[in-house]
């Protein structure tokens, strides 16, 4: 079967792979960062057409004050020393979640990488940052809601087409892989509506240790898989309906 177009990867375990070696969580944030280097390097080598990286969820807003205040500063010095080496590659950043929610520098600078590689075309990256699947549908909801309000959108007229066009994700063909490390068989809020009937594969690897070959298992995995969206696997094999 054919590669994954579409990625999405839940980064879990970076606070267990610190207190396992004695350091503070962070340590494990930090740690995080080369294996994010080396799954975009290798997607973008292979061929995979988009990336969507789950980095900060709306709930972990709820952590200890200096945690969070640790990732916001990992993700603001990861924009600056990263986002030439990406343009360079031909990757297009995008930042999805509650933007608003973020440092208004933070915001800045996120507008900044995503306008530097807007035209990129070998491979889309998605960080998703203060990201919610829930918040991400009740947004578009709410889109939805004003524009039947002013008389723009029948009610009628809403369907599964108009709401995905309202998602962050909607340019994209939706996640046909996704990946979560760190051993929990959970969403945790992650993309909630894209991922219907995205391939899950589980791995007990930490994020900081994820590396190219934990991704060869994730892919082979996924092309052993036979999808069949709701069909008989006659019908999706060719061997007719019966
Ligand atoms: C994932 O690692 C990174 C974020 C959620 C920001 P964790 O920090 O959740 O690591 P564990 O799950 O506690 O080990
Ligand atoms: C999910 O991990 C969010 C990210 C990886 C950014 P969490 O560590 O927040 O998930 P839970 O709390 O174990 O469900
Ligand atoms: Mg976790």
């Amino acid at each position: 079967m054919a590669l994954p177009q579409h990625i999405a990867i839940v980064m879990d375990g970076n606070g267990r792979w610190a207190e396992a070696r004695g350091e503070p969580r962070t340590a494990g944030h930090r740690a995080g960062i080369e294996p994010v280097r080396r799954t975009i390097r290798e997607c973008a080598r292979l061929g995979v057409r988009a990336l969507t990286l789950f980095a900060f969820s709306s709930e972990n807003w709820r952590r200890p004050e200096t945690e969070v205040a640790t990732l916001m500063s990992l993700f603001m010095d990861a924009l600056d020393r990263e986002v030439e080496e990406l343009d360079s590659n031909g990757v297009r950043l995008r930042i999805i979640g509650n933007r608003q929610s973020l440092a208004v520098r933070l915001q800045q600078r996120i507008a900044e990488a995503e306008a530097l590689t807007a035209a990129n075309t070998r491979l889309d990256l998605q960080v998703a940052v203060s990201y919610g699947g829930r918040w991400d549908l009740v947004e578009a909801a709410r889109r939805l809601a004003a524009r039947a309000a002013s008389g723009a959108l029948r009610p009628a007229d809403i369907d599964e087409a108009a709401l995905a066009a309202e998602l962050q994700l909607s340019e994209l063909p939706d996640p046909d892989l996704f990946i979560r490390t760190g051993g929990d068989h959970r969403v945790s809020n992650f993309l909630l509506w894209n991922i219907a009937y995205a391939e899950l594969f589980f791995t007990d690897t930490l994020w900081p240790d994820f590396d190219e070959r934990v991704l060869a298992e994730a892919i082979a995995d996924f092309e052993s898989r036979e999808r069949r969206f709701g069909l008989t696997g006659g019908q999706v094999s060719g061997r007719g309906g019966a």
